[in-house]
């Protein structure tokens, strides 16, 4: 079995954090989203990874290398626009050959891994196996239909009136079969070649398509909510350590210092994480933040936040529900409203009245 995990597109709900950089890049706990896909597949015992890598692909090839960091071997496959997910198959055809293979989406987050579903998946073989999760808002994705026994008899991209709240998470399991489905498509009203569309060509063929429920903690991190919230949930499982230089400083609960930060006169309550190389003083951190490496957070208060590489924050109080872009410098302005929330881009630079 091989993987196929795609990593390219655009990430146009996050902008403008991702303006720039690969939405899949973007850190939780201070590591990016997509090595946790990567250690899942690798956690299943599957070793050869195809990735998908569109404009971003120079960023994405210099953060996980050839793979061997998490005993994967990786391929890259350019696709030259995002044109779909099924497109993304298509352009592996050659990669993939007659293998099964299970497609992870690059900026998805599954917790508890996918170890069970590619056993499953082994044991039972079907055409396709799909993941479904119970959502409040099912227009945002792809929505399935079930029988009265459980079979999936149909499915829909981004329906307006969904059928159900059963939403396809972003990992699937196919045999070769979905080739034959695949290149019977015809873009979507949206323009792109949708993998449901082909999943629906599997089952109109008469092939087995099964879905497995999870109950557990599936996001899509394409939006800032759902990063922060994905964040949180990581973090609850952090382990303490202090690697750093903490002096003057009361750290609360679990609060990991990485080897090189500095924490002087200041106060973190955890769960937290405070990046290598980053100087914390007279500030107040609170729950549920990840400061990414060589920061600057001083005189100021934040919590429920992700800060990202080389930021600085200086005499702001405070700070609540924010992702912070590299490179961002934020400071005080005269006269202004008590709390911010905020969504800043890379280099960005934001006067606040604290
Ligand atoms: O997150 C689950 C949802 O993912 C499913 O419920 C939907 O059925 C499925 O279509 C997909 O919807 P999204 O609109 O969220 O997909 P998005 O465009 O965000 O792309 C998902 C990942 O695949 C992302 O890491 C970018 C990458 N991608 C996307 C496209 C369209 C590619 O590598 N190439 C592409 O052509």
């Amino acid at each position: 079995m091989k993987a196929l995990v795609l990593a390219g597109g655009s990430g146009t709900r996050l902008r403008p954090i991702t303006h720039t950089r690969a939405k899949q890049l973007v850190p939780v706990a201070n590591k990016p989203v997509l090595f946790y896909g990567l250690e899942s597949i690798a956690s299943a015992g599957v070793r050869d990874v195809g990735i998908v890598v569109g404009d971003t692909h120079a960023e994405i090839e210099a953060a996980v290398g050839d793979g061997s960091a998490f005993g994967l071997r990786v391929t890259y496959l350019r696709q030259e626009a995002p044109l779909g997910l099924a497109h993304a198959v298509l352009i592996a055809r050659d990669y993939l050959g007659d293998d099964d293979f299970v497609m992870y989406l690059g900026d998805n987050f599954i917790v508890g891994g996918i170890d069970g579903l590619v056993e499953r998946f082994r044991s039972r073989r079907p055409s396709a196996q799909i993941l479904l999760t119970r959502v409040s808002d099912p227009s945002q994705f792809g929505v399935a239909e079930l029988d009265g026994q459980g079979r999936v008899v149909g499915l829909e991209e981004k329906p307006r009136t969904p059928k159900s709240d059963l939403a396809l998470a972003g990992v699937y399991l196919f045999g070769p079969e979905i080739h034959e489905a695949v290149a019977e498509l015809k873009p979507s009203w949206r323009g792109e070649l949708e993998i449901t569309d082909a999943i629906q060509w599997l089952i109109e063929s008469g092939r087995a398509v099964e879905p497995t429920l999870i109950s557990g903690y599936w996001k899509d991190t394409g939006n800032v909510a759902d990063m922060l919230e994905v964040n949180r949930l990581v973090l609850e499982s952090l382990e303490t350590r202090s690697d750093g230089d903490v002096h003057d400083s009361e750290l609360i609960g679990r609060v990991a210092v990485e080897p090189g930060a500095t924490v002087r006169r200041s106060r973190v309550v955890g769960p937290a994480v405070i990046g290598a190389g980053t100087l914390i003083s007279d500030s107040y951190i609170g729950p549920f933040t990840s400061i990414a490496g060589d920061c600057r957070i001083t005189g100021s208060e934040i919590e429920y936040s992700i800060v990202l590489a080389r930021a600085s924050i200086d005499g702001v109080r405070r700070i609540e529900a924010s992702l912070i872009g590299h490179d961002v410098e934020v400071t005080p302005a005269p006269n202004t409203p008590r709390a911010h929330r905020l969504v800043l881009g890379d280099h960005s630079k934001v006067q606040i009245s604290s």
